[in-house]
């Protein structure tokens, strides 16, 4: 099996039933995804759930005074964050009818949507085949196919993201990101990876050449 199949079967036996991958809606995908930088998943899943519950739709959040989107934001820290979801919202009723977009250069546009979050909304909510880089994504790549420039370095980004978005071409996408996400936040862990049980293991760069204790290279900054 190539390795994207590989990754999608360990996925479709191992993710965890998290709320917002039983959505394609853009502008729930977008308020996980806002949530979740920089926060853990068991942080931010109250947090999803509250604001669902009271903004169901972009138009509601919209409508919302920035105290009240500030204050159920209240502990997740990084305040520009729940001030530029505002402002976001109020640009996609303005500018789009109120539809929250699914492309990813539409997206891209967006205040406080970057790279990696323009590529979940898209993939997730239209299969559009982006292909997500978080540290999770970086370090499996960097494991699975040897990548020997540092992954923090622009080379080395450079890299990743080329064999990211190359491996990304004919897959279902939204299956396959969320798939490569989860295999490195529980599997492919940055410490004490699951080698021993991993269906990779064999075709693993790192693990056939004993480098899964020194791969990913980061460079010092
Ligand atoms: N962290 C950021 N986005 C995530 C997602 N969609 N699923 C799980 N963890 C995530
Ligand atoms: Fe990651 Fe180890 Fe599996 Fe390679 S063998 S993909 S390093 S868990």
């Amino acid at each position: 099996m190539v390795f994207q199949d590989e990754i999608i079967k360990w996925y479709k036996d191992n993710k965890r039933d998290l709320p917002w991958r039983h959505t394609n809606d853009a502008y729930t995908i977008w308020l996980s995804e806002i949530i979740l930088q920089q926060t853990r998943v068991d942080q931010g899943l109250p947090y999803f759930n509250r604001f669902l519950a009271h903004y169901p739709t972009v138009a509601d959040f919209a409508a919302a005074t920035e105290q009240q989107i500030l204050k159920l934001w209240q502990g997740l820290g990084y305040y520009s964050r729940g001030r530029n979801m505002l402002f976001t919202a109020k640009i996609v009723m303005e500018m789009h009818n109120g539809i929250f977009p699914k492309r990813y250069d539409e997206l891209i546009k967006l205040k406080g949507v970057g790279d990696y979050t323009a590529a979940a909304i898209a993939s997730f909510s239209s299969n559009e085949a982006k292909a997500v880089v978080d540290g999770n994504v970086s370090r499996v790549l960097g494991r699975y196919f040897g990548v020997e420039k540092a992954i923090n370095s622009s080379e080395g980004k450079k890299e990743v993201n080329a064999l990211a978005q190359s491996l990304i071409e004919d897959q279902p996408a939204s299956v396959y990101n969320q798939a490569i996400m989860e295999f490195g936040a529980l599997h492919c862990k940055p410490k004490q990876p699951l080698c021993n049980v991993c269906s990779l293991q064999q075709s693993c760069y790192a693990f056939t050449h004993k480098k899964v204790a020194v791969l990913p290279l980061k460079e010092k900054k």
